[in-house]
């Protein structure tokens, strides 16, 4: 048997410059350099993205083959995030990743950075025992909301995603609302903790099938609270923890409600859940009950590997590499890619 590659993995499709270096499946680095000069402006910049990825790639990658213990030329391949993301992040990471397989003559693997959030699962550490296939995988994050039939490494599809926000969007555009720093997931994910989360209630919007809507429970937040407002102006800061339970309990109904439609419909036992929104301690609750009380297995991501980071790229390279594969110098980063 050959041995297993060593892969070097770039991420920079958003607001996170990351680089990573895989033996196979094993992670020996995992370097993160998240930007923080979009919290002034409550979301990201795109043009401060890429100025500051442009700063970041070459320290980052520097750190994490430092961390690995290798040199460049001990490495076997070199896989990036092609897209889905914003162009001119993805450019950043999609230049260097071709200088560096030219210069070292070896091979280049893009990778579609909602299937690595899907793929992290496969990661040596990511969980105590390996993951089963089939599994459904809940992938939700700033960008995107989907629910994926993965039935092997590189065979996975979309059973139905969102038509209009990410649930991530959904997070943040309500904590933007309440006056917390963003991004505002965790915070609203904190200060439930302590929140009734029977407090208050939103429209939820209800698709047929397993598409997910969020628009609409984001429109009815900001104006339950308008009108709570024109009644007790203090309103938010009164109740800054029964309102943050509230929503978030309100979105995570919509994402079980799904996942258990499509989990009914599918048959599969094995559930995963992937991308930033998966640190969400309520979501996590949510499944860990659900699965005790259905009998299945539930594969929670451990925290390192739910928000962007380029480990996850290096493992959907690792599969690609395996079969053989290495792109063009022509191939180029992608805004929009099809799944
Ligand atoms: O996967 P990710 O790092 O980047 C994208 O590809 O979008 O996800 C970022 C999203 C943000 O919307 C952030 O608010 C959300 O994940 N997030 C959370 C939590 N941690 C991160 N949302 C709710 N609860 C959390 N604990
Ligand atoms: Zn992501």
């Amino acid at each position: 048997m050959q041995n297993a590659p060593y892969i070097l993995a770039i991420e920079s499709s958003c607001d996170d410059t990351s680089a990573a270096v895989l033996l196979g499946t094993k992670v020996l680095s995992n370097e993160v350099a998240s930007q923080a000069v979009h919290e002034a402006f409550g979301g990201v910049v795109p043009e401060l993205a890429s100025r500051a990825h442009q700063q970041n790639i070459v320290p980052v990658i520097d750190r994490a083959l430092k961390v690995a213990n290798i040199g460049p030329q001990e490495l076997n391949a070199i896989a990036f995030t092609n897209g889905p993301g914003l162009l001119g992040s993805l450019l950043v990471g999609t230049s260097f990743a071709k200088s560096m397989a030219l210069a070292l003559a070896i091979p280049l693997l893009p990778v579609h950075h909602m299937h690595a959030h899907v793929l992290a699962h496969l990661i040596d550490d990511a969980h105590p025992r390996p993951i089963e296939f089939p599994f459904l995988c809940l992938t939700v994050s700033g960008g995107h909301t989907q629910l994926i039939e993965v039935r092997s490494p590189n065979a996975m599809s979309v059973l139905g995603e969102t038509i209009d926000d990410a649930v991530g969007e959904a997070f943040d555009k309500a904590a933007k609302i309440l006056g917390l720093p963003y991004p505002g997931g965790p915070h609203i994910d904190r200060l439930s903790a302590t929140g009734d989360p029977t407090f208050m209630s939103f429209n939820e919007s209800n698709l047929p099938d397993f598409n997910f809507s969020f628009s609409g429970m984001k429109t009815s937040f900001l104006y339950a609270l308008q009108r709570e407002m024109k009644i007790n102006p203090n309103f938010i800061s009164d109740h800054l923890n029964d309102i943050c339970a509230s929503y978030q309990q309100a979105l995570i109904k919509v994402l079980m409600k799904k996942l258990m439609a499509a989990q009914k419909s599918t048959g599969i036992k094995n559930i995963a859940i992937a991308g930033g929104v998966s640190a969400n301690t309520g979501l996590r609750e949510a499944l860990t009950l659900w699965g005790s009380k259905k009998a299945l297995s539930i594969y929670l991501p451990p925290f390192q590997y739910t928000t962007d980071n380029a480990a996850m790229i290096g493992i959907a390279g690792y599969y690609q590499y395996l079969e053989g594969a290495n792109a063009p110098l022509s191939t180029s980063a992608q805004a929009r890619i099809k799944f």
